[in-house]
């Protein structure tokens, strides 16, 4: 697909710069899961896990640091992979691996089951099918396995994010839009944001998710929604939750992110 062929060109535009923030916000002990993840997570010791889109694999190293027997990331960018595999043997993390996949063409080719299947902060954007994405999931889970997924609210992502800061909510893209998004910058939540490249983001909805997941035959646990975002739209205040940032007027308004557990329905 042009518009995945283009993403991969673009995503690998940050890789090397996001390999050096991340490494250096494990030096400083400042890379860690947002307050919501933590305590959703639960207990992963001994768990076999799958990371979709890993980026460049701090997140799959925390989580094989929690106690994980063995975690897998997956990424669509080589360059995200060779410095995920880097930034595993800088920390010594061995208890992971890596690979190059578009998540939309997974299933055609890995057969392994997993017992988790960990997605988390600014993943499902990159989508353009969740009803793939939802079979690719379970396609990757034993039969006790089970998806935790914590990203941006659909509802949010709706809002037109310059004019936010000053509360004011107006629907810049539509919520049932099912053509891509473009833009000519990524990044800008490790590392500097990049300009001169050519993006698409899809638009997903809550019914998209729940129920996508359900026809491919897993179980809704939870489906939560939270008012802090995991990234600064502008002029956001750091948020008591630990990892999270608010607006201060926003505290009883709108979504912003939400969190999904969903089991395998055997
Ligand atoms: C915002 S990042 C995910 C954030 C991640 N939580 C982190 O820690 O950096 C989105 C990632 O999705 C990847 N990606 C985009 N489209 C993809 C696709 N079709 N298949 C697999 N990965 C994809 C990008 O390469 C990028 O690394």
């Amino acid at each position: 697909m042009k518009e995945i062929e283009s993403n991969k060109h673009s995503w690998s535009q940050i890789s090397e710069d996001h390999y050096y923030a991340f490494k250096a916000r494990f030096k400083e002990g400042t890379q860690f899961f947002n307050y919501y993840i933590k305590r959703e997570l639960g207990d992963i010791t001994g768990k076999d896990i799958i990371h979709l889109q890993c980026n460049t694999g701090a997140d799959t190293i925390l989580l094989a640091q929690m106690g994980a027997e063995h975690v897998t990331g997956v990424d669509l960018v080589p360059e995200n992979i060779y410095y995920a595999k880097k930034l595993a043997s800088d920390l010594n993390v061995t208890n992971v691996d890596f690979f190059e996949s578009d998540i939309m063409t997974l299933s055609q080719k890995y057969n392994k089951k997993h017992d988790m299947v960990f997605t988390s902060e600014g993943a499902l954007v990159w989508l353009p099918d969740m009803e793939v994405w939802a079979k690719t999931v379970r396609s990757l889970l034993n039969d006790t396995g089970y998806l935790y997924v914590f990203d941006s609210h659909p509802f949010f992502l709706m809002l037109d994010e310059e004019k936010l800061d000053k509360q004011i909510y107006d629907i810049k893209y539509p919520y049932f839009k099912k053509t891509p998004d473009f833009d000519t910058t990524i990044g800008g939540y490790a590392s500097e944001r990049k300009g001169g490249v050519e993006s698409y983001c899809w638009m997903f909805t809550v019914s998209d998710i729940i129920n996508s997941l359900i026809r491919a035959g897993m179980r809704i646990d939870f489906f939560n929604e939270f008012t802090e975002n995991f990234y600064d739209v502008g002029n956001m205040k750091k948020s008591d939750k630990e990892g999270l940032l608010i607006y201060e007027y926003n505290r009883d308004k709108y979504p912003m992110s939400f969190s999904l557990k969903a089991s395998v329905n055997a």
